[in-house]
C-alpha cells in the first residue's frame, strides 16, 4: 500500500534530502541558508547558500542551522525546512507524515527541536522521529521484515552512527559527535600549521575527498590558500601523508568504535553480520581507503553501500511504505 501523502525527511548536518511518496527524492540540497543581514530576509536556501559561505559576502550570513547531526539554530532550521518543502510542492492532505531520522544520541531537548522546526510550517506535519541507525540499516539493503540482521556504520558530516540492527530496530548502537566535519577541520589545521597556508573548508573537504586515508592516486594534490605570514594567495602542493595524518585520529576513533560495539552484539546475530558484512553508508563512507581500514581493524568484512549518501532517506521512504505490513515498524508517534 501505498501513502501519497507522507513525506520522509533526512535532515543531515551537511545534506538534507526529501522523499514524497509516489515521486521518490524530490530535493538534495547544503543544509544551508543565508540571510540577508540588512532587511533580515532570507537570501538563499541549499546550495545556493552554501557556495556563498566561504566567500563571506558583505551583509550576508550564511547558517549552517545543524551541528552534530542536531538542531542548533531552531528558527534557521525551521525557515529552511519550510523553503525546501515548498519547492517540493509537496501539499499534501491536511496533516500529512512527515518521517525525520535523528541520530540515536540525540537528547530529548534535541527531538523535540526537530518536530518545532517542522511544526511551524501550516499546514503542521504529523512528525514521527526515527532512528538513523535503522533507516541506515533498511537503505543498506537489509531485510529487516525477514527478520535478517545487520551492522551498519553511517559517517555523515556531524555524526557516525554505528547500529547493529535486527527487527526494524536498533540492537546496540553508538553515536560518535565526530564524522566528515572535523576531518574537515582537522585538514584546515594541518594546512596551517606544516605549511603555512589558509585554506577553505570547501578546500579542506576537496583534499579529504581526494586524498583520504590512502593518500590518493597522485600522492598528493594541488590546493590554492592564503599564505599565514603575507595573506598573498598561493597554491601548493599537498603530500597525502599530511591528509592522511590530519584525519587519523577520527578514523581511528571510528574504527575503534566499530570494532568495540562489533564485541557486544549477541551471538544470535554474529553469523548475520559476518555474512552481510559491516556496511557503511553516509558520504563519509566515500573517504578513500576507509573500509578497508575498518576490514583491517576489525577482522570482518566491510562494504561501502550503494550511493551511500542516499541511504538513510531510501531507508525512511522503504519504512513510511512498509508501514502496516506484517513484521515491519508500525511508526507510533
Ligand atoms: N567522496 C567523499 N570522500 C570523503 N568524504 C565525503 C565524500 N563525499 C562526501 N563526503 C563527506 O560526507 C559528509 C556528508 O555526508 P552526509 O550527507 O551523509 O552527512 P549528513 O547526513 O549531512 O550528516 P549527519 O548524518 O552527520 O547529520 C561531508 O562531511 C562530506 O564532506
Ligand atoms: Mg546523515
Amino acid at each position: 500500500m501505498r501513502f501519497r501523502d507522507s513525506v520522509a525527511i533526512d535532515l543531515g548536518t551537511v545534506n538534507t534530502l526529501i522523499w514524497v511518496a509516489g515521486r521518490g527524492i524530490v530535493l538534495e540540497e547544503p543544509t544551508a541558508i543565508a540571510v540577508d543581514l540588512a532587511v533580515g530576509k532570507i537570501a538563499a536556501v541549499g546550495e545556493a547558500a552554501d557556495a556563498l559561505a566561504d566567500k563571506e559576502p558583505q551583509g550576508i550570513e550564511v547558517i549552517h542551522p545543524l551541528r552534530d547531526g542536531v538542531v542548533a539554530d531552531l528558527d534557521a532550521t525551521a525557515a529552511m525546512l519550510q523553503r525546501f518543502l515548498r519547492r517540493t510542492r509537496h501539499f499534501g492532505v491536511l496533516r500529512p507524515d512527515a518521517l525525520v531520522c535523528v541520530p540515536s544520541g540525540a537528547t530529548p531537548v534535541e527531538r523535540r527541536s526537530i518536530v518545532a522546526a517542522l511544526s511551524a510550517r501550516r499546514p503542521g506535519y504529523r512528525v514521527r522521529l526515527i532512528d538513523e541507525a535503522v533507516a541506515a540499516a533498511a537503505g543498506a539493503g537489509f531485510n529487516l521484515t525477514g527478520g535478517v540482521g545487520g551492522f551498519v556504520v553511517d559517517i555523515g558530516g556531524g555524526t557516525t552512527e554505528i547500529a547493529a540492527v535486527a527487527g526494524w530496530r536498533a540492537v546496540r548502537a553508538r553515536s560518535l559527535r565526530m564524522a566528515g566535519t572535523a576531518m574537515d577541520e582537522a585538514i584546515l589545521h594541518a594546512a596551517r600549521s606544516a605549511l603555512g597556508l589558509i585554506i577553505s573548508q570547501r578546500a579542506a573537504r576537496q583534499l579529504k575527498m581526494t586524498l583520504g586515508v590512502t593518500g590518493g592516486v597522485n600522492g598528493g594534490a594541488e590546493v590554492v590558500g592564503l599564505d599565514v605570514a603575507t595573506r598573498a594567495p598561493r597554491s601548493e602542493h599537498v603530500p597525502g601523508h599530511l591528509v592522511a595524518d590530519a584525519i587519523e585520529p577520527i578514523v581511528s576513533m571510528i574504527a575503534a568504535s566499530v570494532q568495540e560495539l562489533l564485541a557486544e552484539i549477541p551471538a544470535g546475530l554474529a553469523e548475520d553480520v559476518v555474512r552481510g558484512k559491516v556496511r557503511l553508508a553516509g558520504g563519509g563512507a566515500l573517504l578513500p581507503g576507509l573500509a578497508s581500514r575498518i576490514e583491517a581493524s576489525t577482522g570482518v568484512g566491510a562494504v561501502v553501500v550503494e550511493d551511500p549518501l542516499r541511504c538513510v532517506v531510501r531507508g525512511a521512504a522503504e519504512m513510511l511504505e512498509r508501514r502496516g505490513e506484517h513484521g515491519a515498524p508500525g511508526l507510533r508517534a
